[in-house]
C-alpha cells in the first residue's frame, strides 16, 4: 500500500473512492464541493440528506456514483466542530475513511481533509492514521491470509509532494507497531530472552550501542530489588541498555526507562480470580514502548543522545520466590520491606532509575504499567503523569497532545510517603489502597537524586479490547509517538 501527497484538486481526482471531510454545521456544499456535487449529478447532496449526515466526529456515509464518472464511490466523514480541529481529529477521521474503504473493497482512495498547522504536519498525521489503522496483528491466527484490505494507493489531496513527512510517519509507525506486537504476544512468546533479542536486532539494524547486564552483572552492581523480583523465574533476567548516539554533537542527552515484566503473576501475593492475571503479558508495555521508541529513533536519526533502558524479568512463584516481608537492598543502598510481592514493577524500576541517573543524562522518563489504581482514577485511555519538574511536565504534555495520546498530570504528594514507612527497613514497597498510584510514584522518587524525572503510569492505555479510532483490539503502542515527539522537541 502506497501513500502519496498530491496537489490534484478534488474535482480532478479519479479512483475508486473519494472521501471528503466535513465539519459539523459545515455540511452545506459551497465552492469546489458544490461543483463536485454538480459533476456527480447531486449525489453528494442526496447522500448527506438521506444519511442525515451532520458532520459529527466518527460518522460517515458512502454512495455509489453513476457509471461514466471518474470516481466509483464518494463518501463523507465527520470532523466535529471546526474550532476543535486538532492533529488527532485528522488521525481519527482518516481511520474512519480507511475502515470504510476496506469495507467497500476499494483499491484506490482519495482523501480530501483540511490542512491543520501545515501541509507537512497534516500529511504526516494522516499517514500515521492510515498505517496504524491498517496494521492488524494476525500472527497467532492459523488462518491469517490477508483477505482484508485491497487498498493499493491512498492519495492525500491538496497537500503537494510530502515524501519526507510520509517517510517520517512510516518510521514512527514502525516503532508503534513493534510496541503493539510485543504487548499483544503472550508470555510464552515474549520472554526476557526474546526482549533482549529484539534489542539486539534494533542495535544491529540501526547502529545503536547495546549493553545487556546478565544476572551476575546485576549482582555485582547490587541490584537487589530487581533481582528479588526475578529470583523465582526459571528464565534469566535481562537488564537492557540501548544507546542511540547522533553522528555529530548531541543537542541533549535523555533516557527512557520501561517497566519490563513479561509476566506478572503477583508472586506469592498471587493475583486471584477476576484480577485480570491473564492480561499480565501486557506488563512489559513500558519496555515495549521503550524498544518501539528506540526503533523509531534509530530510523529518524535526530541530533539527540537517547538511552533506552529496561530491567526485564517475570514475576513468578517457586520455592525460590521472595517471601512477603523479605527485605531487599537496592543498588543505591536503600532497603525495602516487600510487604506485597505484587508491587514488583517499582522494585525493578528502582534499580533501573539508579543505573540511569549514573549515565549523567539531562532528563529521565519512565513508563510503567504500574498500578490498577491509576486505571481506577483515569480509565483505560488516559495515562497518569507524575513529575516535580514543571518544565518537563510541559514538554511531555505538549508531546502527548501532538501525538493524540491522552495524559493527565497527577500530584506528587510527598506527605503520602508516610504510607510507605516501614518498622524494619527504609521503606515498604506498598502503601494503603487509597492513593495507590501516588504512593507508587513516591516510591520511585526515592531512587532519583537530582535529574529531572517524569513517571508515566500507562496501565490503562497500553491495551484496548475494542476498535478505538486508529487502534485495533490488542496492544496500542502507547506512548511511542509521545516519546518520539519529546525526543525531537
Ligand atoms: N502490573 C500491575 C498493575 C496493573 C494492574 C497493570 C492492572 C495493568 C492492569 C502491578 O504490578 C500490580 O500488580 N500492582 C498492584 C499494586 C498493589 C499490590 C499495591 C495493583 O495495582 O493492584
Ligand atoms: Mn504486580
Ligand atoms: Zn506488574
Amino acid at each position: 500500500m502506497d501513500v502519496r501527497g498530491i496537489e490534484t484538486p478534488l474535482l480532478a481526482w479519479s479512483g475508486d473512492c473519494l472521501v471528503i471531510g466535513l465539519f459539523e454545521n459545515g455540511v452545506e456544499l459551497t465552492g469546489d464541493l458544490a461543483e463536485l456535487d454538480q459533476k456527480l449529478a447531486g449525489t453528494l447532496t442526496e447522500l448527506i440528506a438521506e444519511a442525515e449526515f451532520k458532520g459529527k466526529e466518527g460518522s460517515s456515509a458512502v454512495a455509489r456514483v453513476g457509471s461514466g464518472s471518474s470516481i466509483r464511490k464518494v463518501a463523507v466523514v465527520g470532523l466535529g466542530q471546526a474550532n476543535a480541529l486538532s492533529l488527532d481529529t485528522l488521525r481519527r477521521a482518516v481511520a474512519v475513511a480507511v475502515r470504510l474503504a476496506k469495507k467497500e473493497r476499494c483499491k484506490t482512495l482519495g482523501l480530501s481533509l483540511p490542512v491543520y498547522q501545515d501541509a507537512a504536519a497534516t500529511a504526516q498525521t494522516l499517514t500515521e492514521g492510515i498505517e496504524l489503522t491498517l496494521h492488524q496483528d494476525t500472527r497467532f491466527k492459523s488462518d491469517n491470509e490477508d483477505k482484508g484490505s485491497k487498498l493499493e494507493q491512498i492519495d492525500l489531496l491538496g497537500v503537494g509532494d510530502q515524501t519526507e513527512a510520509i517517510t517520517r510517519a512510516r518510521q514512527i509507525c514502525l516503532g508503534v507497531i513493534l510496541a503493539r506486537e510485543l504487548v499483544s504476544a503472550p508470555a510464552n512468546i515474549v520472554t526476557p530472552l526474546t526482549m533482549a533479542d529484539t534489542a539486539e536486532a534494533i542495535a544491529r539494524e540501526y547502529g545503536l550501542e547495546l549493553e545487556i547486564l546478565e544476572k551476575e552483572d546485576c549482582e555485582k552492581r547490587g541490584m537487589g530489588a530487581f533481582l528479588g523480583v526475578a529470583q523465582a523465574s526459571d528464565l534469566p533476567p535481562k537488564f537492557i541498555h540501548l544507546t542511540y548516539k547522533p553522528a555529530g554533537t548531541a543537542r541533549k542527552k535523555v533516557a527512557i526507562i520501561g517497566k519490563g515484566l513479561t509476566f506478572d503473576s503477583g508472586g506469592l501475593n498471587i493475583k486471584g480470580a477476576g484480577s485480570g492475571i491473564e492480561m499480565m503479558k501486557t506488563d512489559m508495555g513500558g519496555a515495549a514502548a521503550t524498544l518501539g521508541a528506540a526503533k523509531a529513533i534509530g530510523l529518524l536519526k535526530p541530533d539527540v543522545e537517547v538511552h533506552f533502558i529496561s530491567a526485564v524479568t517475570e514475576n513468578m512463584i517457586s520455592g525460590r520466590a521472595m517471601h512477603p516481608g523479605d527485605i531487599l537492598t537496592a543498588s543505591n543502598g536503600k532497603t525495602i520491606e516487600v510487604n506485597n510481592t505484587d508491587a514488583e514493577g517499582r522494585l525493578t524500576l528502582a534499580d533501573a532509575l539508579v543505573f540511569t541517573e549514573q549515565l549523567g543524562v539531562d532528563a529521565i522518563v519512565d513508563l510503567a504499567t504500574l498500578t490498577g489504581a491509576c486505571v481506577v482514577a483515569l480509565g483505560d485511555d488516559i495515562a497518569g503523569l507524575w513529575t516535580a519538574d514543571d518544565n518537563l511536565a510541559n514538554q511531555i504534555t505538549a508531546a502527548a497532545a501532538a501525538a493524540g495520546e491522552k495524559i493527565w498530570r497527577m500530584p506528587m504528594e510527598d506527605k503520602y510517603f508516610e504510607g510507605l514507612k516501614s518498622v524494619v527497613a527504609d521503606m515498604k514497597n506498598t502503601g494503603p489502597r487509597a492513593g495507590g498510584a501516588i504512593t507508587a510514584a513516591l516510591f520511585l522518587k526515592q531512587f532519583v537524586k537530582e535529574t529531572p524525572w517524569a513517571h508515566l503510569d500507562i496501565a490503562g492505555p497500553v491495551w484496548t479490547d475494542k476498535e478505538n479510532g486508529y487502534n485495533n483490539p490488542g496492544g496500542t503502542g502507547y506512548p511511542v509517538r509521545t516519546l518520539v515527539n519529546w525526543v525531537l522537541s
